[in-house]
Order: C-alpha cells, then sequence, then structure tokens
C-alpha cells in the first residue's frame, strides 16, 4: 500500500515544545483539567490573537455551546447561523433547544452573505445571536456582519474553528464579535489531539463560561448547585501540547500558504479549476486549499476524489450545506441568489490535501493526478 496523504494531519514541533510542557504536567504531577499549562495556555491563545480573555474548553463544539449560553440564548429563541459548515457549528444551537436560521454564502468569500443575514432580519427582527463561520481558514466578510449585527442590537458569535491565525484587515478572526471560538482538533492548523477556546473582551462572561464549565460549582465548602453545569474544561496535558503548538502557529500557516501557492501556480492552466478565492482585506490561514470545478467541466468532483483514493491519497467534497442535512430539514434557510451559493459550492467543490506533513514531492502527486485527468 502506498504512503498515506492527508487532508491535514497533526504536525508537532521539530523542537518537541509539546513534549516539554506535557512532561512538566506530569513532573509536577497536574494531570487534571486545571494547572499551569491550562492557564497559560488561555493566556498565550488571547495574547496571540489579540484580546483580552480565554476559556480553554474540551473541544469547539463546548466554546459554541457555552457562547450561546453566555449570549443567554434560551429555548425557542432564532439564531442566524452560516449554512456552509460542518454541523457541530449547529448542534449546540440544538442542545438549547433554540430555532437555527441558516443564511446562505456569498462568491466572494464562500462565507454569510451579508444581504442574506439582511433579509433574514427582515423575516425574522428578533433574533437572539448570529454565528459566522470563517470556512477553510477564509475570512467572512466580518465588519460588514459586525455592522449588521450592531444595528440590530444582536450578539455575534465568530466560529473561527478552522481560521485561527487568519486576518481580516489585520485583525484576527474570532475577535470581532462579542465571542469567538477556536478548535484543537486533530485535523486543525495546530493541535492538541482534542480542545476548544472561547475568547471574549468581557472577563465576568468568560469567568461564568469556566463555571459553567466545571460543573457549576458554587463557592462552598460542600458541593452546592443552583445552575446545571458542564464537564466542559480542557485537561492540563491537552493544554500542554497547545502551548507548544502554538509556538509553531505562524509556520504552519506559512506553510499551508505555500501548499495553496503550489496547486494554484499548477492548475493556472485548467481553465475548469478554480481556486477557493482569497477575498480583498484578508489574509486566510490556509487551513484546507479547496478548488471548484466549473460547472460544464468534464471532470467531476467525484472523478477527482476517486482518482485520489485509488492512490491512497484523502480528499473530500465541501460541507454539505445545513439546509440539505435531513437532521435540520424542518428550519428555514434565507438565500438571495435565486441557486443557492452553498449549494453550488457543495457539488462543484474539492477539499485536496493540505497536510503540512505532506512534501513537496508528495504534493506533485497529488496534483499530475488532477492534471492527468484532463489529457
Ligand atoms: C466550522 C467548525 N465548527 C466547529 C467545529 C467543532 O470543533 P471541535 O471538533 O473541536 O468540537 C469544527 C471542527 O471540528 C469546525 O470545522
Amino acid at each position: 500500500m502506498k504512503k498515506r496523504i492527508f487532508l491535514a494531519s497533526p504536525n508537532m514541533s521539530k523542537e518537541g515544545y509539546e513534549q516539554k510542557y506535557v512532561k512538566e504536567a506530569f513532573d509536577t504531577n497536574w494531570v487534571a483539567p486545571l494547572g499551569e499549562n491550562v492557564n497559560k495556555f488561555e493566556e498565550e491563545i488571547a495574547n496571540y490573537v489579540g484580546i483580552k480573555h480565554a476559556a480553554a474548553l474540551t473541544s469547539g463544539t463546548a466554546a459554541i455551546h457555552l457562547a450561546l449560553k453566555a449570549a443567554n440564548v434560551k429555548k425557542e429563541e432564532i439564531v442566524f447561523v452560516s449554512d456552509l459548515t460542518f454541523s457541530a457549528t449547529v448542534n449546540p444551537i440544538i442542545y438549547e433547544n433554540a430555532t437555527p436560521v441558516f443564511i446562505d454564502s456569498e462568491k466572494d468569500t464562500w462565507n454569510m452573505d451579508p444581504k442574506a443575514l439582511e433579509k433574514a432580519f427582515e423575516k425574522y427582527p428578533n433574533p437572539k445571536a448570529v454565528i459566522v463561520v470563517h470556512l477553510y481558514g477564509t475570512p467572512a466578510k466580518i465588519d460588514e456582519i459586525k455592522e449588521i449585527c450592531d444595528k440590530h442590537g444582536v450578539t455575534l458569535i465568530e466560529d473561527a474553528a478552522e481560521s485561527l491565525g487568519a486576518t481580516y484587515k489585520g485583525k484576527q478572526t474570532g475577535t470581532f464579535g462579542k465571542y469567538g471560538i477556536y478548535s484543537f482538533n486533530g485535523n486543525k492548523i495546530i493541535t492538541t489531539s482534542g480542545g476548544g477556546m472561547l475568547v471574549s473582551d468581557d472577563e465576568e462572561r468568560i469567568a461564568k463560561v469556566r463555571f459553567w464549565s466545571t460543573q457549576a460549582r458554587e463557592k462552598a465548602r460542600h458541593y452546592e448547585h443552583k445552575e446545571i453545569g458542564y464537564n466542559y474544561r480542557m485537561s492540563n496535558i491537552v493544554a500542554g501540547i497547545g502551548r507548544g503548538q502554538l509556538k509553531v502557529l505562524d509556520e504552519r500557516i506559512g506553510q499551508k500558504a505555500e501548499i495553496y501557492n503550489n496547486y494554484k501556480e499548477a492548475f493556472k492552466d485548467i481553465p475548469d479549476i478554480e481556486m477557493e478565492p482569497i477575498p480583498e482585506n484578508s489574509k486566510p490561514n490556509h487551513w484546507l486549499s479547496v478548488i471548484t470545478l466549473k460547472e460544464n467541466s468534464k471532470v467531476k468532483p467525484l472523478d477527482i476524489m476517486i482518482a485520489l483514493e485509488k492512490e491512497n491519497i484523502e480528499s473530500r467534497p465541501v460541507w454539505k450545506p445545513m439546509h440539505m442535512q435531513p437532521v435540520f430539514k424542518d428550519y428555514d434557510f434565507i438565500k438571495v441568489e435565486e441557486e443557492p451559493v452553498s449549494t453550488e459550492l457543495f457539488e462543484r467543490g474539492v477539499c485536496l490535501p493540505s497536510d503540512t506533513n505532506m512534501t513537496k514531492e508528495d504534493q506533485e502527486v497529488v496534483i499530475n493526478i488532477i492534471k492527468n485527468l484532463w489529457k
């Protein structure tokens, strides 16, 4: 069997920073969901993205869940959410028995279309929150979206699970809204094996999130509970991995950009292939390099995926939009184009191997397999 080429796999620092922090945790016996690594990882992420406070949690999904609770989203209240995303963005809305309304993408960023968002406000004037996703590490038009949310007095939550380190007009994604979340799942640009972070400038809300994430224990000698809590706090071991990984985040972004540029250069003579656009004012982290094929292309996304799989190379379709998911069929979907943009991206897109462990030669193999389909 040929060596597997992955979409995105964990890539620990060659210096071994992660193991140093994990060893410290073992040496001091802080093998627990609290300790120096947890506190420092929060501080270091907050400093990196330029925000005041951060709460380290077990996953990005847990972070979205607690962001919704922090925003006081209650049963049956409406939450506007990006249609083109992973279901993890939406599931926490359902955990809180609130009602998602899906907002279509726009062509230039693939993210939430500000025009569709405006239209959603016409139909539902009083949503409780908006969750916008920065898909594949490419920033949404976050200042326009924030302006719309501010105008309507609605809390903005940024799902920056895929976009840690990406900036819009020089400011980090995840720091525009009232709350931002990041994921350190195994496939993300930096990973802790699993983990997430909720960030905000609001000290009181972040303290509350830490309280909920540790079973909502009141200050008392005995175990006293006035609210429902969760076991969502990040472990000190996991946080140690995160601290080490954060040291190589900029290096990883550089490697991901190189992967994207190699594909772009290689496919420039195949008019059927379009790279995911880099929008104006944005510096993506290029978590995944994604292409779309023109409608009349003789090669279809499935042809590419099958050809790669034959050589033990992983690729994926673009996320299947939420409005097309059987589990969310009862919820509304707002679009401005006749044909939903999200559907079109799903039907025409392919996520290509974007692994920072991939060598230049590995990428050449991927490129040649794809190019050969046009011969
Ligand atoms: C857009 C998006 N939101 C949320 C999540 C959830 O993060 P986690 O896997 O850490 O729960 C992910 C990734 O897994 C994601 O890609």
